[in-house]
């Protein structure tokens, strides 16, 4: 059984499949019968023990549109309140015949877990675990990047190589940003971090980017802009500057986004907090690919749920980073 548990563990090849692969499905979206027959008769499961919309209902469609039956579970509600454990919530999944589990899940290394403890027998995704990886979400933003700064047609078989991106805010707790930095980098990106001092992971030096404590600076340098959420759910008070001084030196606003070469783009993956990481007008404005970043994910995912489950080319790896 093949895995997604990490970006860190995809090779340039592998990336790029999934890529080309994920076009392939949005050519799909643009006919007027949207779905595939590839996967009927598998059921895919959805297994969330935090809360999502983008990635749940992308999942989801994508599993729909490939003809699969859909499981949703969702913790909230369960028997896991009653004090249900991973393990034996797994069993029950697995004995209603799952063929792949979608797992997100507040700790980190949940979905490393389940692919190798044996407990069951389907493919696992990682759909997002505590602060380590979610790496369809840099799938699906590789998937952006390349379509808005290579192209469509022109950026099949290529990679984003030389492109200059830059992560800014919460990088501490966000593992869009650790998917990101590895895939951006397999892809040959050059990657740039930007956050207060205290929002920088201790280690990060051993990380295949740069890191600046100032965004005027890095603004005009860059083709994207990737603004994270900042996660006060995570964090406490001595993590953080006051909201105002946050959005004065780390928000994008209209002033800071003129900086920026008018090619370039700005990236969210979302849920956002207007006016604290960025302003209304620069999310409403046609250089955010917010909205098309979530589009982009279902074709994405439907591009993984394909290679694991009904693919013939070996497109992801089982090693996860944490282990080699
Ligand atoms: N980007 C993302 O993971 O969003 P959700 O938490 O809504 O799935």
């Amino acid at each position: 059984k093949r895995h997604l548990i990490s970006a860190a563990d995809l090779t340039r090849d592998d990336a790029v499949l999934i890529l080309d692969t994920a076009e392939e499905m949005a050519r799909v979206a643009d006919r007027p019968i949207k779905k595939l027959p590839t996967l009927r008769g598998l059921t895919v499961v959805n297994l969330f023990f935090e809360d999502s919309t983008r990635t749940r209902i992308s999942f989801e469609a994508a599993a729909k549109r490939l003809s699969a039956d859909v499981i949703n579970f969702s913790a909230k509600g369960s028997s896991v309140s009653k004090g249900e454990s991973l393990k034996d919530t797994a069993l029950t999944l697995e004995a209603m015949g799952a063929d792949a589990v979608v797992i997100r899940h507040h700790a980190s290394g949940a979905p490393y877990r389940l692919a190798t403890s044996g407990w069951i027998d389907s493919a696992v995704v990682n759909a997002g675990d505590g602060t380590h990886e979610h790496p369809t979400q840099a799938l699906l933003d590789a998937f952006t990047m390349r379509r808005r700064l290579v192209g469509r047609d022109a950026g099949l078989g290529k990679d984003l190589n030389g492109r200059r991106i830059t992560i800014v805010g919460d990088v501490l707790h966000s593992r869009v940003a650790r998917s990101n930095v590895h895939l951006l980098h397999t892809l040959g990106a050059e990657v740039t971090l930007v956050a207060p001092p205290t929002l920088v992971p201790i280690g990060v030096e051993t990380w295949p980017c740069e890191v600046s404590y100032n965004l005027d600076d890095v603004l005009p340098k860059s083709d994207a802009v990737m603004m994270l959420r900042v996660q006060r759910e995570r964090m406490n008070a001595a993590f953080f500057p006051t909201e105002r001084e946050y959005s004065r030196r780390y928000g994008l606003d209209g002033d800071r986004m003129a900086k920026m070469p008018e090619h370039a783009i700005v990236m969210h993956p979302g849920p956002m907090n207007r006016g604290m990481e960025i302003t209304a007008q620069v999310a409403d404005s046609d250089r955010c690919t917010a909205v098309e970043q979530v589009a982009n994910g279902v074709s994405t995912r439907m591009a993984v749920l394909y290679l694991l489950l009904g693919g013939s080319q070996p497109a992801v790896t089982t090693t996860p980073a944490a282990a080699r």
